[in-house]
């Protein structure tokens, strides 16, 4: 298994500003925010910071909290990366509708999908990677438990110019749907998944990362054969290490050979270059 730092640079419509006591500057098309980042302990380059609106956190760290915002913020601006473009809005849930510091999975993924190729993509969200994916020209299907995600992620399509492209939109439990696609015998050329540490499937179905991650895990290798490319995994705010979630997927890829690597996923700040560290990932390839 390889270690890696995944590195999330600049782009025209995002950039991580400056970050420092507790809290970080972004930039989003034209608007700037502010945001709690508990990681950010250093002192910002910046004494101060002008942003058009502030997340203020509140007690509880995984909710709670919300937005300050200029009257002059839309309910959503479309931004683009690459080919695809997607909306960005300030939800209660403290992010901007998509999460740029996948960008290095979307620019890896899209160095492996070819046209015609079957890819999943589970807990998708607003669809930005499978948008990525139908720009190359696979074939997607997309799960995840929300429809209001998925209704935004077909609003994405629309932006990205890419109604016609084949992607199947499912509001389904994403464990369900995989054991269920493992019972009819289907094979995927790559997987990506962004499981949260908690969620529900839209039959109220718990999804916990630390009880069925390692079950997921292994039926999603299960839809994998000897001409499949990838399996992604990502996770966020877990106590878990990238060392553990790569040994996961080595264990359930041993079978078709490739290689393994994993680390940590990263913001680039562009005051002063430092690394903003945001998520964990494990990926398989071949
Ligand atoms: C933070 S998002 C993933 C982000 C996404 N991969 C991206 O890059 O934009 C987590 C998603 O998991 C979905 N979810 C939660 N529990 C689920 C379940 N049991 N089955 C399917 N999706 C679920 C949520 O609706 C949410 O959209």
């Amino acid at each position: 298994m390889a270690l890696a730092t995944l590195v999330t640079e600049p782009w025209a419509d995002f950039g991580l500003v400056d970050s420092g006591h507790g809290r970080k500057l972004e930039r989003y098309g034209p608007w700037r925010f502010i945001r709690p980042e508990p990681q950010a302990m250093w002192v910002p380059a910046a004494p101060d910071w002008h942003a058009d609106g502030e997340f203020i956190g509140g007690s509880d760290a995984e909710g709670g909290g919300r937005w300050t915002l200029s009257p002059k913020i839309p309910g959503a601006w479309p931004l683009a990366r690459g080919p695809v473009k997607f909306w960005a809005s300030n939800t209660p849930f403290r992010h901007l509708a998509f999460f740029p510091d996948m960008a290095p999975q979307w620019d890896w993924i899209a160095d492996r999908v070819a046209p015609g190729d079957e890819v999943l993509n589970l807990f998708g969200y607003t669809g930005v990677a499978s948008l990525v994916m139908a720009a190359k020209g696979a074939r997607v299907t997309h799960v995840d438990a929300s429809k209001k995600a998925i209704g935004a992620a077909t609003e994405n399509q629309k932006l990205s110019g890419l109604g016609a492209a084949p992607i199947r939109w499912l509001v389904d439990d994403a464990l369900k749907f995989v054991e269920r696609e493992v019972r009819r015998g289907r094979r995927y050329a790559g997987i990506i998944l962004d499981p949260p540490k908690y969620g529900r499937g839209p039959k109220g179905e718990v999804w916990e990362l630390d009880e069925k991650l390692a079950a997921l895990m292994a039926a999603c290798a299960a839809l994998l054969d000897d001409r499949s490319k990838f399996l992604v995994l990502t996770a966020y705010a877990v106590r878990m290490s990238a060392i553990a979630i790569a040994n996961l997927t080595e264990e359930v890829t041993r079978p078709l050979g490739g290689s393994v690597e994993a680390g940590e996923m990263t913001i680039r700040e562009e005051a002063r270059g430092l690394l903003l560290p945001t998520a964990i990932f494990a990926r398989w390839s071949r």
